[in-house]
């Protein structure tokens, strides 16, 4: 039976390696472990905007919306890919979560036996269930992500393990495609870009794919990179490491990025700047971005709008500017999240239309 036209047709979006390949460290001899990832909307957010008192335009790049439900995918097709074309058997990775369910799906889908280290008890439900059902071994450590990430290193320097953390260079090429995306779908580059920082790689990989589209002639600016922590976790805004990072945005409880360097250079070329914003106001802005944009993000990713709003509030961003910012992970990924923050609970009512209208006051 010869494919049908459908199967063949180049315009088919076939993920970030197959759409960037000239822009990657990948050639025709690398294999492609893809789940079609990239590609994610670009969504305008007039009301949140509206919201918040702003007056510029706002597209948020809803990653949440890649094959394993966030940003991570792009890195981790190109990590699986190489660690194939190495001969690698087996892959790990240390994570808050998203990185290890990127991680297990690539694997599964790569037949590769994947390793991944969790804090414990600090794991949202959805990455947690992620990881075990595509079959990854899964180890929780009495322990945070910085003590995962150091065994990690621990074990890929036996040189019998592939290391897919962002401490390996191919995942921070992947990452930067989001970058192109943004640049693809606006026709130019942003003004400002918000994201949230955890370790760091993603706000680097950023700064590496803005600059290169630049470099290459692609847009003629770059744009100004807002990276913002969780107040407890906010190593590279206090300038030294944080021994107990601490808050609600499980996904940046990190205290000691591995891209520490690679988030400094972004934003002192790109004159950007990286701060902090408390879990107050990191819930606030998860619950406005829900309530008026229907947008669920989870809360890591919630940190730049409360960014944003800072920086309405302090005048930062000039009348009329283009920003984008990125939701980095989905809000299913930490169902027991929306139900607190929600703060209200089903109505529970006898089955007839009666009961239902008296209780929606008809
Ligand atoms: N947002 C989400 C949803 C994340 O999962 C992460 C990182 C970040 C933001 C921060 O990105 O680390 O590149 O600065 N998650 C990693 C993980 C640490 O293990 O899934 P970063």
């Amino acid at each position: 039976m010869s494919p049908s036209p459908l199967l063949q047709s180049a315009d088919r979006w076939q993920g970030v390696i197959h759409r960037y390949a000239k822009y990657l460290p990948v050639t025709d001899a690398t294999p492609r472990i893809s789940l079609s990832e990239g590609n994610t909307p670009l969504v305008r957010v007039d009301h949140f905007v509206e919201a918040i008192g702003g007056k510029f335009s706002l597209f948020l790049k809803y990653e949440g919306l890649n094959p394993t439900a966030s940003f991570k995918d792009r890195g981790m097709t190109l990590a699986i890919s190489k660690a194939c074309e190495k001969g690698a058997e087996v892959v790990a990775c240390a994570s808050t979560g998203n990185t290890s369910a990127a991680a297990a799906a690539y694997s599964a889908r790569a037949k590769l036996k994947c390793v991944v280290i969790l804090p414990h008890g600090n794991i949202a439900m959805g990455k947690l269930s992620q990881a075990l059902i595509y079959g990854a071994e899964t180890i929780a450590i009495r322990g945070n992500f910085d003590d995962a990430l150091r065994i990690v290193r621990e074990l890929g320097g036996t040189g019998r393990v592939e290391v897919v953390n962002s401490i390996n260079p191919v995942r921070i090429e992947g990452q930067k495609t989001a970058a192109f995306e943004i640049c693809d779908q606006l026709g130019r580059a942003p003004d400002f870009h918000f994201l949230p920082v955890g370790n760091a790689g993603n706000i680097t990989a950023y700064w590496r794919g803005f600059q290169e589209y630049a470099d290459r002639g692609l847009v003629e600016t770059t744009p100004r990179l807002m990276g913002w922590q969780a107040a407890g976790a906010a190593p590279l805004v206090e300038g030294k490491p944080v021994a107990q990072p601490e808050t609600i945005a499980t996904a940046i409880r990190i205290g000691n990025p591995a891209s520490w360097q690679g988030a400094e250079t972004a934003v002192r070329e790109s004159q950007g700047g990286i701060d902090k914003v408390t879990d107050e106001e990191i819930l606030h802005a998860y619950k406005t971005i829900a309530q008026t944009e229907g947008i669920l993000a989870e809360p890591a990713s919630a940190a730049p709008l409360a960014g944003l709003i800072r920086a309405v509030h302090n005048q930062s961003i000039p009348e009329g500017s283009l920003v984008t910012a990125t939701m980095t992970g989905h809000g299913l990924k930490d169902p027991d999240r929306a139900l607190k923050t929600a703060g209200v609970e089903p109505t529970v009512v006898d089955p007839s239309t009666s009961a239902v209208m008296k209780s929606i006051g008809m």
